[in-house]
């Protein structure tokens, strides 16, 4: 199972409230889903569809999703009701997806919410199918999460025995049929449109977009496509109101989040209200042990940013990282203290996105490679005049003409390290120096 992390008791927690209040239960080892079915809902779980399908309806539910200004938490932070709105308008057949995959190996945010609280995604997933009139809706979970899949399995099927899923739900006249599909492969599996190829059995390479899949996704019909921590706090939203949700966090990024931290004294999931600044999300993962200080945090996964102590104060939510030039993306924190070479950490990254490319666009194939190149010529003390100017160059040329994020996200690690850590840029450049001791032959730092 996934390691927790326990945050400060004043910070709200909704994804893992009921886990936590149900952790001892007996019934929490899933050995028999349907007692645990039972106890979930007697500590709530399916009271927020119950609501939507009684007093909420389609419409109601969607406007009350935005009026929480609930945004996506599988990276770019679209607003969620704008996607239900964009499939509802659409002609059916209709389908919702829970994008549960995880792509980053070094994030287990949905794995650990799938197996802490299985009902919540469900349930969640429930609510939005009745909201935009899907009645087939998927669970794409990875299948090597073979804990996350047993539970969803369980949960589904126990569902549906209690009337929360299949034929004319609690009544409502709406049918709504689940599948949970363990899907596996690469990076770039987490991509939506990768997604849907693959849970229609094809091959998968980004699409462009638009048309986006809320308009033309699964088997060319409308689609929404939801990451489990967005689906599992729609029944609290529907609960509890959407200004209770709308109280947490900050104006433009509402509600808490699951955050991936690895310090020094601990790695874990954290539940953290949007907009907690930086110090306090690093903080969770423990200080730097003795003589060490924090280099740099890396944020947001593999095509994350490098981001220096002197920005700990902004604020963790998608507008305020981005302009930091970080993302929230996989929900991953990673705390990198002074032993680290920023230039060696930005290329190291760098090169596990250029491996992880599909290769479909020529502008990312073959620039990611380049980037790496340069970043190894800097690395490896043999660097030209020009390269400086030409990561500039190709990292602006490549985010313009992305086909799809992942080109745009890979020049993060080089474009923010040369941003914020120039000085140490400039040491391997001018004077053939690696400060940390780390990139040899050029190695003359404080780690020798
Ligand atoms: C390379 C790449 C990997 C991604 N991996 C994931 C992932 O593991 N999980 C996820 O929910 N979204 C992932 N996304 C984002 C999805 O394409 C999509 O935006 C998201 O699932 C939509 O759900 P949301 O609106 O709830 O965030 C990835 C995007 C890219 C470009
Ligand atoms: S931008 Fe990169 S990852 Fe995206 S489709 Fe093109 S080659 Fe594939």
């Amino acid at each position: 199972m996934t390691t927790i992390i326990r945050t400060p008791a004043e910070w709200p927690s909704v994804l893992l409230a009921r886990a936590a209040a149900l952790k001892d239960h007996p019934a929490m080892g899933f050995d028999d889903p349907s007692a645990a079915l039972d106890a979930a809902v007697a500590a709530g779980a399916f009271e927020g569809l119950r609501r939507a399908v009684r007093d909420l309806g389609p419409a109601g539910t969607i406007a009350t999703v935005a009026t929480a200004g609930l945004r996506g938490r599988g990276g770019a932070g679209y607003p969620t009701a704008a996607k239900w709105r964009a499939a509802a308008a659409h002609g059916a057949p209709r389908y919702v997806v829970a994008h549960g995959y995880g792509a980053d190996p070094g994030s287990l945010t949905d794995r650990a919410l799938i197996e802490a609280d299985p009902f919540g995604v469900v349930e969640g997933l429930a609510i939005a199918a009745i909201a935009v009139g899907a009645t087939d809706a998927i669970v794409a979970v990875r299948a090597g999460d073979v804990e996350a899949v047993r539970r969803l399995e369980g949960v589904v099927a126990a569902a549906e025995e209690a009337g929360f899923l299949g034929e004319d739900v609690l009544g409502s006249g709406h049918d709504v049929n689940v599948l949970v599909r363990p899907v596996q492969g690469a990076y770039m599996l987490g991509e939506e449109t990768v997604l849907l190829k693959a849970l229609e059995g094809r091959r998968g390479q980004p699409e462009q977009r638009p048309p986006y899949p809320a308009e033309r996704g699964l088997f060319g019909m409308p689609t929404v496509v939801q990451n489990v921590q967005t689906l599992a706090a729609v029944p609290w939203i529907v609960v509890n109101g959407a200004p209770a949700w709308a109280g947490i966090g900050s104006a433009r990024a509402t509600g808490t989040i699951l955050v991936q931290v690895r310090g020094p004294e601990r790695a874990g999931v954290a539940e953290v209200p949007l907009g907690t600044p930086l110090r306090e999300v690093i903080a969770l993962g423990g200080q730097p042990p003795r003589r060490h200080s924090l280099k740099a945090v890396v944020i947001g996964g593999p095509s994350g940013g490098l981001v220096p102590p002197e920005l700990l104060d902004t604020p963790y939510d998608f507008d305020a990282l981005r302009a930091v030039g970080a993302h929230i993306g996989s929900g991953s924190v990673i705390a990198a203290d002074d032993r680290a070479c920023i230039v060696d950490l930005a290329r190291l990254l760098t090169a596990f996105c250029s491996t992880e490319a599909c290769g479909k666009t020529i502008p990312c194939r073959i620039g990611t490679r380049r980037l790496v190149e340069i970043a190894a010529r800097i690395t490896d003390g043999r660097p030209r005049p020009t390269d400086l100017q030409l990561l500039a160059d190709l990292s602006a040329d490549m985010t313009d003409s992305a086909l799809c994020d992942h080109e745009r996200l890979a020049t993060l690690p080089l474009t923010s390290g040369m941003r914020y850590f120039r000085s140490e840029l400039d040491d391997h450049l001018l004077r053939s120096s690696c400060p940390a001791g780390v990139c040899r032959p050029i190695a003359v730092g404080a780690a020798l």
